[in-house]
């Protein structure tokens, strides 16, 4: 049986930030507010014109470029997002032409919202290792500015657009370690946008188009969930705290990530922090975070790397990987 490997990284950020002080134009808040509870400085928002298709693309290439491998060398693509440009085709598809990929290997999206990128990365190590494929494109890909509610404090600070990307590879060598999914559909009142295609758009009022969120619940659970995962994740590989490199964590909040680190018993400076620049992009955080990580020089080849991340469903999940 194969290993997967990460082959190369890659991501995109629409060009315009968008700082605190705009949001204080906008609602009830303060910059202090937002860095103190969340640590967010700023985040990214897509143009009018470029959709959750164009950023995924631009990371595409770019992690393509990084691998060193062509368009017709992917057998598979997986896009995670929750934000698609339509309900059908998938946003993978639409990728697959886009590259120009004209092998007919399959492409389709998973939606688990800011764990999109960890089901993502197992849907793809798992292909591999089934040798149902040999060389997977997995990207996050979000334009959450779309389903934000701009009048609504309790969420429009938190939120921000872009797109992370890996190529993962078969391989003798191990990469993916283990990937550990979870998802508990009971809680889904904390965390929804309550209306969709299904339930009607004509009917639908316009709030409920939009992300809606009890912060503090979803906040503790976050943190108790993602404690439980990455010890799994531990436990199934047989790793103690001390042997990860790199905590390479979904950027939904400072804080809990803060919390996960100390039960890790990790110092901060082991652990990637981006949600100051970017905000919860949602499934493009944690591959945002990892290339950038892997560009700016931090990961190198041979770090143990855990990743892990919480969001909407409830969904989660964590990945060990050796880079
Ligand atoms: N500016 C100023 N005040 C605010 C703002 C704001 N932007 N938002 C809320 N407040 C107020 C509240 O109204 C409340 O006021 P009150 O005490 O008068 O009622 C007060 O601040 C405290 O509110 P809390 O919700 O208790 O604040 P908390 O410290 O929990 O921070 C936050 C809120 C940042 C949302 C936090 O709970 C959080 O990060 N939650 C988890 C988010 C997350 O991880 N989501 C999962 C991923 S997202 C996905 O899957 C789509």
């Amino acid at each position: 049986m194969k290993n997967s490997r990460i082959l190369g990284t890659g991501s995109y950020l629409p060009d315009r930030v968008m700082h605190n002080s705009e949001l204080e134009q906008l609602v009830d808040t303060t910059d202090a507010w937002i860095r103190e509870r969340t640590g967010i400085e700023r985040r990214h928002i897509a143009a009018d014109n470029e959709t959750t298709l164009d950023l995924a693309y631009a990371a595409a290439l770019n992690a393509l470029d990084a691998a060193g491998m062509q368009p017709n060398d992917i057998d598979l693509i997986v896009v995670a997002t929750t934000t698609p440009d339509c309900v059908f085709p998938s946003v993978a598809t639409m990728l697959q032409a886009k590259l120009g990929v004209t092998n007919a290997s399959p492409a389709f999206d998973v939606q688990a919202v800011c764990a999109g990128f960890a089901y993502a990365l197992g849907v793809g190590d798992n292909f591999i290792r089934a040798n149902a494929a040999s060389t997977v494109l997995v990207i996050g890909a979000e334009t959450f500015s779309r389903i934000l509610n701009w009048k609504d404090r309790n969420t429009c600070v938190l939120f921000g657009d872009g797109a992370g990307a890996v190529v993962l590879g078969a391989s003798d060598e191990v990469g993916i370690h283990s990937t550990h999914l979870h998802a508990d559909g009971r809680y889904k009142e904390l965390l929804h946008v309550p209306n969709g295609v299904s339930r009607g758009y004509d009917v639908m009022q316009q709030q409920e188009a939009f992300v809606q969120m009890r912060g503090n619940e979803v906040f503790r659970m976050a943190v108790s969930k993602l404690h439980e995962v990455v010890e799994e994740a531990l436990l199934a590989n047989n790793l103690e705290k001390s042997d990860i490199d790199w905590l390479v964590p979904h950027q939904a909040n400072i804080r809990i990530i803060q919390a996960t680190a100390r039960k890790l018993r990790m110092d901060m400076a082991k652990v990637v922090l981006t949600v100051q620049d970017h905000g919860n992009t949602s499934a493009a955080s944690i591959p945002l975070a990892l290339d950038t990580a892997v560009r700016d020089g931090r990961i190198q080849r041979g770090d143990k790397l855990l990743l892990e991340g919480f969001g909407g469903g409830f969904a989660w999940g964590a990945a060990l990987v050796t880079y």
